[in-house]
């Protein structure tokens, strides 16, 4: 794996920024693996305590219905990100108003711990408009209502640029009328393909680690059928190389350009997604 933090390396320039900022990219580019891994070394490092949550087991529903649930399984997924001393607290009452549950659980949370909170929200275009809106202003307004302790940063993580979550939203219901969702400055940072560097970067780890090598046009053939596509380049290196299936077992051989050939052909017999 390549280190993820450096595919988005402004990323913690925002969060020391305390900003609020959206992630989009298309699928399978490695998003998630990045806040992930992003989190848990922030916490590690001592200096935050920083949390990635999917909304996407919060696809149906209104509001009122998925905000209980969301801080439920934010306090869960928290329980085991985090020491005692950083956890939040119990769910308890906070869901008592569903419309401002989420934005007085973070207030309650970022005033009982003494590192600053930030909080990645995966796969945020899976929920619902409504949903999105309501989670959006909550945001907004605790942000607005800082130094009031509130997360430090927030990133809003999925496919969709900012602009495109306003059309999510039925032209009848309210919407938060500008073209920044929060209602604040949002930066909006995107992630691409691995270059033809990166592809051979990774192709080296394998080496490195197993002493099997890619003959160069190999590598220049992986990047050729895979554009850099990083879920694409590791399903073919596994095809090629550690699949139960694969082509070239043998660590004395080296992977030629004929075999990444005839990986190519079974992968789109496989047609995995
Ligand atoms: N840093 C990395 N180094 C090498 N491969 C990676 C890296 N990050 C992601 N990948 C590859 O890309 C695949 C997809 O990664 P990930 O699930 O993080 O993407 P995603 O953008 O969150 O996808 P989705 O939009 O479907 O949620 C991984 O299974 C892995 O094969
Ligand atoms: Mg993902």
């Amino acid at each position: 794996m390549l280190p993820p933090e450096e595919r988005l390396p402004q990323i913690r320039e925002l969060i020391a920024g305390k900003h609020y900022f959206i992630i989009h990219a298309p699928r399978q580019i490695g998003k998630t693996t990045l806040i992930r891994n992003l989190s848990r070394s922030l916490t590690a490092e001592g200096k935050y305590a920083a949390l990635t949550i999917s909304l996407e087991s919060f696809m149906e529903g209104e509001p009122e219905s998925v905000m209980p649930q969301l801080l439920k399984g934010l306090w869960s997924d928290a329980k085991y990100a985090f020491p005692a001393e950083l956890q939040p607290p119990k769910v308890g009452e906070f869901v008592d108003d569903p419309l401002i549950a989420l934005r007085e659980y973070l207030f309650a949370w970022s005033g009982s711990i003494r590192l600053p909170v930030v909080l990645f929200l995966d796969e945020a275009d899976s929920v619902t408009g409504p949903v999105l809106l309501s989670i959006l202003r909550q945001l907004r307004d605790g942000y607005t209502a800082r130094p009031k302790p509130f997360p430090q940063s927030v990133a809003l993580v999925g496919l969709k640029d900012v602009r495109d979550y306003k059309i999510q939203v039925r032209p009848d219901t309210e919407t938060l009328g500008t073209s920044s969702p929060f209602n604040i400055k949002v930066e909006s940072l995107t992630m691409g393909n691995f270059g033809r560097e990166e592809v051979a970067r990774l192709l080296h780890q394998h080496t490195e680690e197993t002493g099997q090598r890619f003959e160069p046009d190999a590598m220049e053939e992986i990047f050729h059928q895979t554009g850099g596509q990083p879920w694409l380049v590791n399903a073919l290196a596994n095809q090629l190389t550690t699949h139960y299936s694969a082509i070239v077992k043998d660590r004395a051989v080296p992977v030629t350009r004929e075999h990444v050939l005839t990986a190519k052909e079974i992968l789109i017999e496989r047609r995995d997604t």
